[in-house]
């Protein structure tokens, strides 16, 4: 085995919503290294998903970090009450705008600090505020929903991302339509962590789906 080993964050967004705190549990029995919330408006997507009293609710169930993904129009409306519910980190959207007071907010609460972008916006936007970020978040999908297809030209900008960044200590994550192949493809071109819903929770083995997505059989 050669080369590092990329991390995995299942999508609770694909999960048995009945039993929440169930699945929570056997997704990180099964060795997921972070559990991925997205968090939905109806607005900035066009969705609704969990807000943060399900987030608190489930914290006491794992000991996994917990990432939560803002995918809102005024995330500076819930990063605190995402920091009290247990976040370990908390991603915004560059789209959203506001972007440095947003990361000086996330940073205040002294968590960590993911940036994400849509598939349309370009790598070379996040160049600014590279200094102040903890992990890019690429959506290889238009967000909003699980089980979409994985957007090829994503890989592009993992090369590209990964050149901008250099030897800065920040993770490049992907999310959206991951699974072994694409998965596969997102560690060749340098992905470090890899998000993945359908591909693990649509499966009946949760730690041969999160091995499978690390390139294990
Ligand atoms: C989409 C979300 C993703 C999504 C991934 O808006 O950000 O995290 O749940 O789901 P799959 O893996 O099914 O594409
Ligand atoms: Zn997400």
């Amino acid at each position: 085995m050669w080369g590092k080993m990329v991390q995995i964050a299942p999508s609770l967004l694909a999960a048995d919503f009945a039993h929440l705190a169930k699945e929570v549990q056997k997704v990180s029995k099964a060795g997921a290294d972070y559990i991925h919330w997205d968090v939905m408006d109806g607005h900035f997507v066009p969705n609704l998903t969990f807000g943060v009293p399900v987030i608190q609710t489930l914290r006491s169930y794992t000991d996994v970090s917990f990432d939560v993904h803002l995918m809102v129009e005024r995330p500076d409306k819930l990063i605190d009450d995402c920091a009290l519910a247990g976040a370990d980190q908390i991603t915004v959207h560059l789209e959203v705008g506001q972007t440095e007071n947003l990361i000086s907010h996330i940073q205040s609460l002294h968590k960590k600090v993911g940036l994400s972008i849509k598939p349309k916006t370009k790598v070379a936007d996040l160049i600014p505020f590279l200094p102040m970020i903890d992990w890019v978040l690429l959506m290889s999908v238009e967000p909003g929903f699980g089980g979409q297809s994985f957007i090829p030209k994503t890989l592009e900008k993992i090369v590209a991302l990964k050149d901008l960044i250099g030897r800065k200590k920040i993770k490049i994550a992907v999310d959206g339509g991951i699974n072994p192949i694409t998965a596969e493809a997102c560690r060749l071109a340098g992905a470090d962590v890899l998000i993945a819903g359908s591909s693990i929770f649509h499966q009946k083995n949760y730690a041969q789906a999160i091995q499978a997505l690390k390139g294990g059989r």
